[in-house]
C-alpha cells in the first residue's frame, strides 16, 4: 500500500519484468530477474501478473484465453484445454468456458484473468488492484475467493490494492510505502490464521492492525 503514484505499480511491473530498474535488483528464487536491462526469460516464466482491468481478448472463448500463455508456450491443444477447464472449476466459472467474455459478469471475468495467471503455476503472482473496479460486495466475495483459490494454488501472492482492510484481510504482511520514490515506512505482519473469514474484519485485533497501517499511510500523506 502506498499514496497515489508513489509507484507500486511501477515496482510490480519492474518485479513482474515488463519495466526496466533504474537501479537495484530483482531476485527471485536466487535468480536475477533483471541483467543489463533485459528480463530473464526463465526467471519470467515464474511470474504471472493481474490488472485492474481483466484484459481478456474480446475474439477469444473464456477457455482459449486462460489457455493463451499455454499456447503460446507450445503446450498441446487437448493438454492446454484441459489445464483451462481445471482453473475455470477453481475459480467458478465452470459451464462459461466457451463463452465469449463479454457474456461474463465484472467479477466473472476477473475470475477468468486470474485463471490465466495461474495456468502456468507461477511462484510469484503479482495483482495491482485487481477489484478495485468491483463494487462491495463482489470485492468481498472475491477477497474470500482470492484465498480459498491461493490456499488451492498456494504461492508467494504480491497485491497492491488502496483499501486498508482489504490488505489487513488478505495479507500475511502489509509493506507501507512513503510518498514518490516510495521508501518502505513499516511491515505490518498479520498472524490470523487462514482461511480467514469475513467476520475477522470486526474483531479488535483486526481492527487494531488496521489502524496501524492508516496511521503509516496517513504520515506518508503527509496529512
Ligand atoms: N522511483 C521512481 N522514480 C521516479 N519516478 C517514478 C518512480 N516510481 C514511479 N515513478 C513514476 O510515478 C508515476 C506514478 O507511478 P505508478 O507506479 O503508476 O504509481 P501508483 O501505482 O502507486 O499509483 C509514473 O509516471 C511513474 O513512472
Ligand atoms: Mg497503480
Amino acid at each position: 500500500m502506498g499514496p497515489s503514484g508513489c509507484g507500486k505499480t511501477t515496482l510490480l511491473r519492474v518485479l513482474g519484468g515488463l519495466t526496466a530498474p533504474s537501479g537495484g535488483a530483482v531476485v527471485a528464487d536466487g535468480r536475477a530477474v533483471w541483467s543489463e536491462g533485459r528480463a530473464d526469460r526463465q526467471a519470467l516464466t515464474q511470474l504471472a501478473m493481474v490488472f485492474q482491468e481483466a484484459n481478456l481478448l474480446p475474439w477469444f472463448s473464456v477457455v482459449d484465453n486462460i489457455a493463451l500463455p499455454l499456447r503460446l508456450r507450445g503446450v498441446p491443444r487437448a493438454e492446454r484445454r484441459a489445464e483451462a477447464a481445471r482453473l475455470c472449476e477453481l475459480v467458478g466459472i465452470a459451464g462459461f468456458e466457451d463463452h465469449r467474455p463479454h457474456a461474463l459478469s465484472v467479477g466473472m471475468r476477473h475470475r477468468a484473468a486470474l485463471a490465466r495467471a495461474l495456468v502456468e503455476s507461477p511462484r510469484v503472482l503479482l495483482l495491482d488492484e485487481p477489484f478495485a473496479a468491483l463494487d462491495a460486495i463482489t470485492r468481498e466475495t472475491m477477497n474470500l475467493e482470492l484465498e480459498r483459490i491461493w490456499l488451492a494454488r498456494p504461492c508467494t501472492a504480491v497485491l497492491v490494492t488502496h483499501a486498508i482492510s482489504e490488505a489487513v484481510f488478505l495479507a500475511d504482511r502489509v509493506v507501507s510505502l512513503s510518498a514518490r520514490p516510495a521508501r518502505v515506512l513499516a511491515i505490518t505482519d498479520v498472524p490470523f490464521l487462514r482461511p480467514r473469514p469475513l467476520d475477522l474484519q470486526h474483531e479488535q485485533d483486526f481492527q487494531g492492525l488496521v489502524r496501524g497501517v492508516r496511521s503509516y499511510l496517513t504520515a506518508a500523506q503527509g496529512g
